[in-house]
């Protein structure tokens, strides 16, 4: 299976990244909410990049970003001053990786061109890879949805990856923890292999991953 597929990419939030690291410094800044801050903040995020989209009217990640947190804070009652707003948005550029990613990414990458393609905007998205040290293992590119102003999952943000690569989709592997990015990644033509970390159902839309694999150590397994 390793020699079918000379190409992976990877969404970025969610897939190598933690967003719910931010639960940490949310917890601590308000005692009692830091989960639900982080929750309802991936959730509102979500929303705005599909809802952009859709209206015609994208905004970059980083002001979706902000956009979905000021909402949160808002509806969860939290009162919070400017320096708690930029200190949740910094998180952004620093989130964790998964434990597994690291040592994985080293092995996937062994004959194959990896890359990332993300909603993120490309000044946010180099922050966190660089931050992580994961920037040597995407020698495909770190790929950012900003240059088709419009998100995930929008075909022409996957035609991105497959330009960028130079390697017909069919024959490129899309790795994505968000059940829906896999099932746009699949309608595309890309083989979709979906992360399931959380045990989610999987999504009703048309079309199903070519597999499903709890972490990027099973997915090493399944490809090697
Ligand atoms: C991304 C979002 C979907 O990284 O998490 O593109």
């Amino acid at each position: 299976m390793t020699r079918e597929i000379p190409a992976l990419v990877f969404d970025a939030y969610g897939t190598l990244f933690d967003v719910h690291s931010v639960t940490r410094l949310a917890e601590s800044l308000f005692p009692g909410k830091g989960a639900a801050i982080s929750a309802a903040w991936r959730t509102k995020q979500l929303e705005y990049t599909w809802l952009r989209t859709i209206m015609g009217s994208y905004e970059d990640f980083a002001r979706v970003t902000r956009s979905a947190l000021e909402w949160t804070l808002e509806s969860l009652a939290v009162d919070a001053g400017e320096d708690a707003h930029r200190a949740l948005l910094e998180e952004y550029r620093r989130l964790a990786p998964f434990p597994e990613v690291p040592a994985m990414l080293e092995r996937l990458a062994g004959g194959r061109a990896l890359a990332i393609l993300s909603n993120g905007h490309p000044e946010m998205l180099d922050a966190v890879v660089d931050h992580a040290g994961l920037r040597p293992h995407f020698r495909g590119g770190v790929l950012s949805v900003h240059p088709a102003r419009r998100f995930k999952p929008d075909p022409a943000v996957y035609r991105i990856a497959e330009e960028a690569l130079g390697v017909p989709r069919a024959l490129m592997g899309f790795v994505s923890s968000n059940g829906w990015d896999a099932a746009g990644a699949k309608a595309f033509g890309f083989r979709a292999f979906w992360v399931n970390r959380s045990g989610a159902s999987v999504e009703r839309l048309g079309v199903r991953p070519d597999a499903i694999v709890k972490d990027l150590g099973e997915l090493e397994s399944l490809l090697a």
